[in-house]
């Protein structure tokens, strides 16, 4: 098939070259011309694992090309994917300017029958506004088609999980368009869910806010756990065993981050709110979250007494190992929280220093050397569960930090390996 990708962010790109690898010719088209200029010499602006060898690849092989141009990057193509970033507004509603300028391009450019992909995270119902706004700037007899096909990728494990989805989901009104995406993704080798359009988008946004609700969950009741004297990796152990309630994201911690719980739980219900429906377990899901910020700070007073003057080094500032992204990472609200209640706030990542200065509260002290950040610190705070953090040496912890006290926001180690370590060691919903 030929195909166009518009957007050559983390979707878009891992879409495109997966597409070209399983023998499609994928034109990618973006508007940034330093970034369209670095693909074409075979690098990736964005780290994604075996991403950048696929891309060259199939560079090498002619499977794929990038350019900046529409006309050219349209010209005889029979399918198109959207896969532009879809942002929160600040009502919480997904901002669509993106979308509706893809469309009008489309609508300029394109001159024959063409079915329109969107990977994009649309709100219910953009598909068919889609079509409309394209529809309405066309020049007849064309026929066009718009098929949902949402994304179930991970930052950082995007290519992988492209490979090894659980499922892949396309809707329609148009049973051909179906079918000709079903075989698009057939060499994927996975199970296809066809549904309706509205659905399609719909369960998107559902996975999402399910995810983000497993993770309140288990969040919530590491607070019982503690209370009670009960071990939370332990329960969520047992409870994940239960093939109904299933294992993942089942890890208690200071909470989710990032470019999707939070924007997508957000803009659920915002689209409750058009109905005039509250979305009261949203609410609380997101409610939940905040919390787990919060608490690990109270964690800290509450063995600390006044924070005033003391060094607290947070270790791990991204929402997630292996990526640079400082979106909606908890680090930043326990960061403003520490420093509000008067503590010298060090900050350690192996990887986001740049990123992170950019969205912290001043003033703290950024370093991505580990035992300089926690040289003579009181307390150390983990927040993202990066290798690095867990395979430093504990007797390395314990000569570097004064008392030495390690508050863990990811339970990164086991009670066990921790009992006879020398630290006193804070974890969340386990026995101290
Ligand atoms: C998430 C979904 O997992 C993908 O399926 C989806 O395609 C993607 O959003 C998207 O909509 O584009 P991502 O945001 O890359 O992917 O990150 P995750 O690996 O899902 O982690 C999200 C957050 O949840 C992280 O802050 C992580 O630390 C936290 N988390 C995850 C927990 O606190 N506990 C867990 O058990 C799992």
């Amino acid at each position: 098939m030929h195909i166009a990708v518009i957007g050559t962010g983390y979707v878009g790109l891992v879409t495109g070259v997966c597409l070209a690898e399983i023998g499609n010719t994928v034109t990618c088209l973006d508007v940034d011309e330093e970034k369209v200029s670095l693909l074409k010499s075979g690098r990736s602006p964005i780290y994604e694992e075996g991403l950048e060898e696929l891309l060259t690849k199939n560079l090498r092989k002619g499977n794929i090309q990038f350019t900046t141009d529409y006309r050219e990057g349209l010209a005889g193509k029979e399918v198109i994917y959207i896969a532009v970033g879809t942002p929160e507004r600040p009502d919480g509603s997904a901002e669509l300017k993106y979308i509706e300028s893809v469309c009008r391009a489309i609508s300029e450019n394109v001159r024959q029958d063409v079915v329109i992909v969107t990977k994009s995270t649309v709100p219910v119902g953009t598909n068919q506004y889609i079509k409309d706004l394209i529809e309405a700037r066309l020049t007849p007899p064309i026929t066009i088609s718009v098929v949902s096909n949402p994304e179930f990728l991970r930052q950082g494990t995007a290519v992988h999980d492209t490979f090894h989805g659980d499922r892949i989901v396309i809707g329609s009104e148009d049973s051909w368009a179906l079918e000709l995406l079903e075989a698009i993704n057939q060499p994927f080798q996975l199970p296809i869910v066809k549904t309706d359009l509205r659905s399609a988008e719909m369960i998107k946004y559902a996975s999402n806010a399910f995810l983000a609700a497993k993770i309140s969950f288990i969040n919530e009741m590491s607070h019982l756990c503690a209370q009670v004297g009960a071990n939370v990796d332990n329960v969520a152990a047992g409870m994940g065993m239960d093939k109904r309630i299933g294992k993942k994201f089942l890890h208690a911690g200071v909470g989710y981050g990032g470019s999707c719980f939070p924007k997508d739980t957000n803009a659920l219900i915002a689209m409750g709110k058009q109905f005039d429906y509250q979305m009261p377990l949203l609410e609380s899901v997101q409610q939940v979250n905040e919390m787990q910020r919060k608490r690990m700070v109270d964690m800290i007073t509450t063995r600390l007494g006044s924070l005033d003057n003391k060094v607290v080094v947070l270790l791990g500032l991204t929402f997630k190992p292996n990526t640079d992204d400082m979106r909606e990472a908890p680090s930043i609200r326990v960061a403003e929280e520490l420093l509000r209640t008067g503590a010298v706030v060090k900050a350690y990542d192996p990887v986001a220093i740049p990123s992170a200065k950019t969205v912290m509260p001043e003033p703290v002290l950024f370093t991505s050397d580990l035992e300089e950040a926690l040289q003579g610190a009181d307390a150390a705070v983990i927040m993202t569960d990066w290798q690095q953090i867990k395979s430093f040496p504990l007797e390395e912890y314990r000569r570097l930090l004064v008392h030495p006290l390690l508050f863990d926001g990811r339970n990164c180690f086991t009670l066990a390996e921790m009992k006879n370590s020398g630290i006193e060691y804070h974890s969340i919903g386990r026995p101290v």
